[in-house]
């Protein structure tokens, strides 16, 4: 024993001697508060006299929260995640630094909320840097203006109301209109673009954000997709972060020179995880119920999409923000305050969607106030469709009445039900620029006036399965931007006519 005693002496004396030694006292001040309440979202604490406007703050327990509301004495804190372990005198502490997200190559193909956490199941997110999820928007000396299409694969959009790199275009209507089914086609069609995309989730119910994703693996599109998704039962903090932080992450890309599409699906619900917390908060409510900073808290999320100057690589990034109408009413408030922040908004309409007019955008309220200069040229070689489509609507009404219409008005509504039959699309269909204006010049040409309205679908189909006879040489024009030539024009239009000969109506069948 005594031998045992003395070695266990010498070896941890010498220990304890060398630490004494070396020891370096340092004080490290900390700040730490004490919860006074908590409720559903939100808490306040007091004692944190230097707390700083949207610092980060950590409970005792290991929740995070964003100081949100700086009194003299006390301090709103939003928590992000669920408060049930909280409780008042529960000790609260700064962390100096603001909230943010991992950002990097890693996170593409992988499914994360807005803390940047894996819901799916792979593992940590390889990360580069972490960014704060609020940064300033670029300024706009370092911007330049939208010259490149996105391409969404949907003709009525594509052709009638285009969207380009940088732009910002609101898609809004009720309830299952297409909203979803629309940016999300549009995402699938990135997948040759050299785009990457980002899908982020705000406030839906979790089998609905299933669906996406299950949609985006089945079609690949994962491979150059992020997807973050605070869902309907999440904390109303962390809702009210996920554009922002899913911005962050957009950034990063478009600063590498990327460029990048971005879909917040939807606002409405992040208005509301907002209004909730502000109300918590006690700030004064405005109109429905909104705090004042309503608008701010979407149009300087939506100004750091953008398309920058050749100096900072050229980048972009293109907000498709959602928004849900009720009853169809565009001119509440929300909506109303994001249709002037975006670059144009894409009208859906219930009554189009029950019509069986799929997809439903009323082309009469949708406009796009910047796409228009990088629609690609080929395009240009249908620009009356608008105009002729616009004359049918208006014509149509009246013709619903019975009035005799003259010859020229018949004709004008039979080359307009044409049009409208040709914009229908199913989803999960894109179709390239090239097939788009096979159809869209054939429809133009009057080719289609003579094809029963029934058959047009099937005419419209035997178009496209044979669109591969298009010469490839006018095909790369399309793409590459150059305007069709009349001898292009004229060539197309002769593979039309022949592939569509056999649907049109033979005027004197009924005496053969
Ligand atoms: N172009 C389309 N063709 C066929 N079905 C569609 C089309 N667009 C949407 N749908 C269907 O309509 C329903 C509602 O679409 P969704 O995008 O979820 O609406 P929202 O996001 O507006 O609530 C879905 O079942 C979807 O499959
Ligand atoms: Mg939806």
């Amino acid at each position: 024993m005594p031998v045992l005693e003395n070695h266990l002496e010498t070896s941890s004396f010498s220990k304890i001697a060398h630490a004494v030694e070396n020891f370096n006292f340092s004080m490290q001040p900390r700040e730490i508060g004490l919860v006074i309440s908590v409720s559903t979202g939100i808490a306040t604490v007091s004692g944190l006299p230097n707390v700083g406007f949207e610092e980060l703050l950590q409970f005792q327990n290991g929740l995070f929260g964003i100081a949100y509301n700086l009194d003299e004495d006390e301090v709103g804190v939003i928590l992000l995640g669920k408060n049930s372990l909280l409780k008042a005198g529960d000790e609260v502490e700064r962390t100096g630094r603001v909230m943010d997200i991992p950002v990097g190559n890693g996170l593409i193909g992988r499914v994360i909320n807005p803390l940047g956490q894996s819901l799916d199941n792979k593992g940590s997110v390889h990360y580069e840097k972490r960014l704060p999820i609020e940064r300033p928007a670029h300024a706009i000396m370092n911007r330049s203006a939208v010259s490149v299409p996105l391409q969404t694969g949907i003709k009525v959009i594509d052709a009638l109301i285009p969207i380009g790199r940088g732009q910002r275009e609101l898609i809004l209507g009720d309830r299952q209109t297409g909203k979803t089914a629309i940016a999300i086609d549009t995402i699938l069609n990135q997948h040759d673009k050299n785009v990457i995309c980002i899908y982020c989730a705000i406030g839906q119910r979790a089998s609905a954000v299933a669906k996406v994703i299950a949609n985006l693996q089945e079609k690949g599109a994962m491979e150059y997709t992020v997807v973050l998704a605070a869902e309907g039962n999440d904390s109303p903090g962390i809702k009210y972060i996920a554009p922002y932080a899913a911005t962050s992450i957009a950034e990063y890309f478009m600063e590498k020179g990327k460029d990048v599409l971005i879909v917040y699906d939807d606002l409405t619900h992040h208005a509301r995880a907002y209004r909730e917390l502000s109300l918590l908060l006690r700030r004064p409510p405005g109109r429905e119920a909104f705090p004042g900073d309503i608008f701010y808290i979407h149009s300087r999320l939506l100004e750091r999409a953008t398309h920058l100057n050749d100096k900072l690589k050229g980048g972009s990034i293109t907000a498709l923000p959602i928004i849900e109408t009720e009853a169809q009413n565009i001119s509440s408030y929300i909506p109303t305050n994001l249709i002037s922040i975006t670059d144009g908004q894409i009208y859906l309409s219930p009554k189009l969607f029950e019509l069986g007019v799929l997809p439903a955008v009323d082309v009469g309220k949708s406009v796009s106030r910047v796409g228009g200069k990088a629609q690609l040229a080929a395009y240009r070689s249908i620009a009356r469709l608008k105009l002729e489509f616009a004359q049918f609507e208006e014509l149509e009404t009246f013709a619903r009445f019975g009035t005799r219409l003259d010859e020229n008005t018949g004709k004008t509504i039979e080359h307009g039900k044409r049009i409208r039959e040709c914009l229908k699309q199913e989803e999960l269909q894109q179709l390239t620029a090239s097939e788009q204006i096979l159809v869209l010049l054939s429809l133009k040409e009057g080719l289609l006036d003579s094809i029963p309205i029934e058959k047009i679908k099937m005419a419209e189909n035997s178009l496209l399965k044979n669109s591969k006879t298009i010469p490839s040489e006018i095909q790369k024009r399309i793409i590459s931007n150059e305007k069709l030539s009349d001898e292009d024009s004229k060539m197309i239009l002769k593979f039309a006519e022949e592939i569509l000969a056999p649907f049109q109506e033979k005027p004197n069948s009924n005496h053969n």
